[in-house]
Formats: structure tokens, sequence, C-alpha cells
């Protein structure tokens, strides 16, 4: 049975640390929801500002520029976000969340046919890239393009850069409403944004949300799948779509960890950091912290309080997580109000198998019947 299993419980509970080995660096992942809380919210010992060595390790070498603004530190951080942060709210207004709510309703309407289709691929990855050419205000025909680089926008697909740098070229000569053309007419501190920078806000935005909406969408079928209860469950009131969401989102919890680096000697718990070092912020450790969540193992779909950190916590909190949230919340409504039960055929989790810890973190395919 899929189980998304935790692999940092022991180090988690023994010392709070473990030290992970990436290309022979050693990295300490931070594991305790306190010590990571803590950590986050101290950006001048654990600095953002180190350009490839802050997004996923698996990915450093994947990318040519700096990833704007998640490898800032304030006060660019702050400037640099604060320029896009309206646009990544726009999920929050009444009409993009009708919209969003519409389409996957017809998503989901159209698989109630009762033929067998691979749910990641044929459902998840659709759907991810229908929402972000909402999110991005860009015809839909786009998530085509998007479609056919896979379930990761850098390990899976290749292009996205050059794609990226043709949208901005077009947008200069045919501007709009779109993400593309904002980011051409901005300002920062007085002067357009360099097309180097605009690449970097492009390629986080683009990279970002892909795999972590594709591997709680999976998860959550195949939960559902493997625990019919839990549809009946959410169908008995409106509240859990709420609560449900926030409980998917910390057990899966897509995104194992992110770095800081360490320009000072510091201390993470009773634990030294020595200066120059790196540091892992390892979200689904804390997510599933047994000092703060009751059966940390279990879904509880109406868990509350549920003070996750899977997107995040502190200045770098997850810029996407409205559009995220809403995905997520819509896809629940949809099941809710529409199906009845999912048979589950075959599956294929998707494993992260590192030097020092294996990690489910979705699914490679599920195949599926829904009723
Ligand atoms: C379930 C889905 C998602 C999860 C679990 C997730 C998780 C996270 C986490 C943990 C961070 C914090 C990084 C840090 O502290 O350094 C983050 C930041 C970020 N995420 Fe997400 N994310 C999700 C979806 C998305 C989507 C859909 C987008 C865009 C369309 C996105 C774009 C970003 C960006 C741009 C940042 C950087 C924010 C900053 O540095 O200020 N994410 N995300």
């Amino acid at each position: 049975m899929p189980e998304h299993l935790d692999p940092f419980r022991e180090a988690r509970e023994s010392s709070g640390l473990q030290i992970t080995d990436f290309n022979g660096e050693q990295i300490p992942f931070v594991l305790r929801l306190k010590d990571l809380r803590k950590t986050v919210k101290d950006w001048q010992n654990f600095s953002s500002d180190h350009p490839f060595k802050v997004v996923p390790h698996s990915e450093e070498h994947l990318r040519t520029m700096r990833q704007i603004p998640i490898e800032m530190d304030p006060p660019d951080h702050t400037d640099y976000r604060g320029l896009v942060e309206p646009f990544f709210k726009r999920p929050t207004q009444t009409e993009y969340m009708l919209e969003m709510a519409e389409m996957i309703h017809v998503m989901v309407s159209d698989l109630l046919d009762g033929n067998e289709f691979e749910a990641v691929h044929e459902f998840a990855l659709p759907l991810q890239c229908k929402a972000l050419a909402l999110l991005l205000n860009v015809s839909e025909s786009e998530a085509e393009v998007w479609k056919s680089w896979g379930l990761h926008a850098l390990t899976e697909g290749s292009g996205l850069e050059d794609y990226t740098a043709e949208q901005f070229a077009k947008a200069e000569k045919n501007p709009g409403d779109d993400f593309f053309s904002m980011l051409n007419d901005v300002e920062c501190r007085g002067d357009k944004l360099t097309f180097e920078e605009k690449q970097g806000i492009a390629n986080v935005t683009f990279a970002g949300g892909k795999d972590t909406v594709i591997n709680v969408v999976s998860s959550i079928i195949v939960y559902f799948a493997e625990h019919p209860e839990s549809l009946k469950f959410l169908k008995q009131d409106e509240k859990y779509i709420i609560t449900a969401c926030e409980e998917f989102v910390r057990y899966v919890s897509p995104l194992t960890a992110i770095s800081r680096s360490c320009p000072h000697a510091s201390n993470v718990g009773n634990h030294e950091i020595a200066p120059g070092s790196r540091i892992g912020l390892c979200w689904p450790s804390a997510n599933r912290d047994g000092s703060v969540f009751k059966n940390p193992d279990q879904v509880i779909l109406d868990r509350t309080p549920n003070p996750h950190i899977g997107f995040g916590y502190g200045i770098h909190n997850c810029l996407g997580a409205p559009q995220a949230r809403l995905i997520i919340r819509s896809l629940l409504k949809a099941f809710s109000d529409l199906v009845s039960r999912i048979e589950l055929i075959s599956y294929e989790p998707r494993v992260e198998r590192e030097k020092s810890f294996v990690r489910q973190v979705g699914y490679d395919s599920a195949v599926v019947k829904v009723y």
C-alpha cells in the first residue's frame, strides 16, 4: 500500500539534525518544526543570498541564472518579491476562483465515464498546466507546450529558458495583461528588470509550481482510492475542503528541502553550524514532528489546528500558495460533488533517492477508474 513514509523520524527525535551528503558536501538537515521556524526567521545567519545553492540540491546544475526572489535576502528580496506578489495573489479574486473551480469541475466530470486512465500524466499534469496558464494570464494553448516538458520543468523537460526568452520577446512586440508583459514593464528602484532578472523570476515560477502541485494532486487521488471512507467524510461538510487541503499539503510535503548558507558560525538546536557551510530546511520532517502533530503519520481530514509549514515560513513563504491552495480546494470540491468511488488499478510511486535518504514525493503513474 502506498504510504508516504517519513524517513527522518529517528534523527528528528534523537538529535533534530540529519547530516545528508550531496556530491560530497555534508549538509545538516534541520528536522524539528520549532528549529525550522527559528532558522527561517534568522536570515542574517541563514541566508538565501547564494545563487545556485538555495534551490533543491538535485537541481543545482540545471540553472544558468539566479532564481528570483528565492535566492535573495532583504532588502533585495523585499523589493523583487513586491514586484511580482500582486500577480501571484490573483487566485484570491472571486472571478479567478470561479474560473478555476469551473475548469477543474469540467476536468473531473470528464473522468466519470468509467474508463481506465493514468491520473498523473492524463490528469494531474494537464490540470497543473491549465491552471498555470490561468495564473500567468496566457492562452490555454500554451499549456500544451508545458505538458510536453513532463512532470518537472527542469529535470524532465528541456527548453524552459529558451521558451521564456521567446515569450519575453513576443510580449515586447505585442504587450498584454500577461505575466511576461508585466515583467517587461515593471521597474525596480527606477530601472526596468534586466533579461537575467526576468528569466530568474520566470524560471522559479515554472519550476517551483510544477511537480509540487502534480505530486499533491496525484497523492490525493491515490489516497481517496485507498480510503473510500474519506471521500464520504468530505461530502459531509464543505468546511472539510479547507482542512483537508492543508492536511494533504502537510502529509505529502512534496518539496523535501531548500538550503540556506551560513556566513557566520551559528546554532540550530544544540548543534553548532560552521561558517561557510549550508543547512537544509526539511519541510516534510517538520510536518511530521510528533511534538506538534498528534498521529503525524495519519491523514486527518479535519485536523485543527494544523500549523504545517509545507509552503515554507517567514519572508520566503511560497508565492504560489494561493494558486496551489485554490487548485487543491477546487479539486477536493469537484471530487466531493461528483465522485462516489475511485478504483486503483496500478501505481508507481515517485521516489527521491539520495545517498542519505529515500523519500516518496508523489506518483510517477497511477492507473485508476473513477465512478
Ligand atoms: C503544493 C504546492 C507547493 C509547495 C508545497 C511549495 C513549497 C514552497 C516552499 C516550501 C517555499 C519556501 C522556500 C524557501 O523558504 O526558501 C516556496 C517558495 C516559493 N514557491 Fe512554492 N510551493 C508550491 C507551489 C508553488 C506554485 C504553484 C508556484 C508558482 C506558480 C510556486 C512558486 C514559489 C516561489 C516563486 C517561491 C519563492 C518565494 C520567495 O522566495 O519569496 N510554488 N514554495
